[in-house]
């Protein structure tokens, strides 16, 4: 069939094949676990940190999908330590435990998946098996929004036009380039439209602004209180129950002596702007867990815990508590 958007489909894959990030080590693959890896890790995070940080690591940690469902789940988390939105490290193990030996080809069967919703069932579909389906994520939605001149629209509009516009002949190409076009070029703020490969055809270039209009973000400031208890070169450490953590390993929380404070820092995490203040504690509960002070690098903590014993290394307290 004869798309009606041929000339901007056609002028997209022109942009994408010089300007596209063609380097990205999960599009130059056809491992399916691999992409979909890539697709968890860069749900919430920036594309450098985790082509640099993260996905060549845990990669070499987990290299299957069976490896990584026979390793324990803590050596999971222990490898998303510092990534933060840690769900996705469990999500992740489960579905490997579900799937030892590959993940199905369907968006309908990869949505059933522990942690797959629609975007990422469909960017493994899309990216892995070329299938001729609409990707979207925030990116793309700005883009398409734009381009239709979409004002306020439902997400279930934005799939509608993303499927209407899909370029059958080469669908992976042209998702990723809208992707790419949507960090690049069609910026949120100060979109750079005389750079656009669709600059002739977007209905929404002469108020860029109007499509990205969003409600001003809401911070909630917190005070926070951990304990620090050390004994024989170990520190006590708990399981978290909360779901923001569950699972990983992190300080307790104190109330504040101020005699016993020891140092304190600043941590910010989604909505939070967090002080956090940390205190020696005098004894540790029986259900905590003792880890080795040497050790903590290859133990499931988060970025908050980690900055407290950055925070702590510089205190002079510390090294005698
Ligand atoms: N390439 C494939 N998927 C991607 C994503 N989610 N972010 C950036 N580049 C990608």
């Amino acid at each position: 069939m004869l798309s009606q958007f041929k000339v901007s489909q056609k002028k997209l894959l022109e942009w994408y094949k010089t300007y596209g990030r063609h380097d990205l080590p999960w599009r130059n693959t056809d491992n399916m676990y691999h992409i979909y890896l890539s697709e968890i890790m860069l749900q919430q995070t920036q594309v450098n940190r985790v082509r640099e940080e993260y996905y060549p690591q845990f990669l070499q940690k987990f290299p299957s999908l069976k490896a990584l469902s026979q390793a324990p789940q803590s050596d999971v988390l222990a490898a998303w330590s510092g990534l933060g939105y840690y769900s996705r490290a469990s999500n992740l193990h489960k579905t490997a435990t579900i799937c030892m030996e590959g993940l199905p080809n369907t968006q309908e069967e990869l949505i059933k998946l522990p942690g797959i919703g629609k975007y990422t069932a469909s960017a493994i579909c899309s990216f892995g098996h070329n299938q001729n389906i609409a990707v979207v994520d925030t990116n793309i939605a700005r883009v398409l929004k734009r381009f239709f001149a979409l004002l306020n629209p439902t997400d279930k509009k934005i799939w509608t036009n993303a499927r209407t516009f899909v370029n059958e002949k080469d669908p992976r190409h042209h998702n990723l380039a809208l992707m790419d076009l949507g960090s690049l070029i069609c910026l949120p703020k100060s979109p750079k439209c005389e750079q656009c490969p669709l600059k002739d055809e977007c209905q929404g270039q002469s108020e860029p602004e109007i499509y990205t209009k969003t409600k001003k973000k809401e911070y909630i400031a917190l005070e926070l209180f951990y304990g620090i208890y050390i004994k024989n070169n170990q520190i006590a450490l708990e399981i978290s129950r909360e779901r923001m953590y569950k699972d990983m390993l992190i300080l307790p929380r104190v109330e504040p002596i101020e005699d016993d404070f020891l140092a304190n820092f600043k941590h910010s995490y989604t909505k939070y702007r967090l002080n956090v203040k940390l205190y020696k504690m005098e004894k540790a509960d029986d259900e905590m867990v003792w880890i080795d002070l040497n050790k903590l690098e290859k133990a499931p903590i988060s970025s908050l815990t980690k900055k407290a014993f950055k925070a702590l290394s510089h205190q002079e307290k510390f090294q005698k508590c």
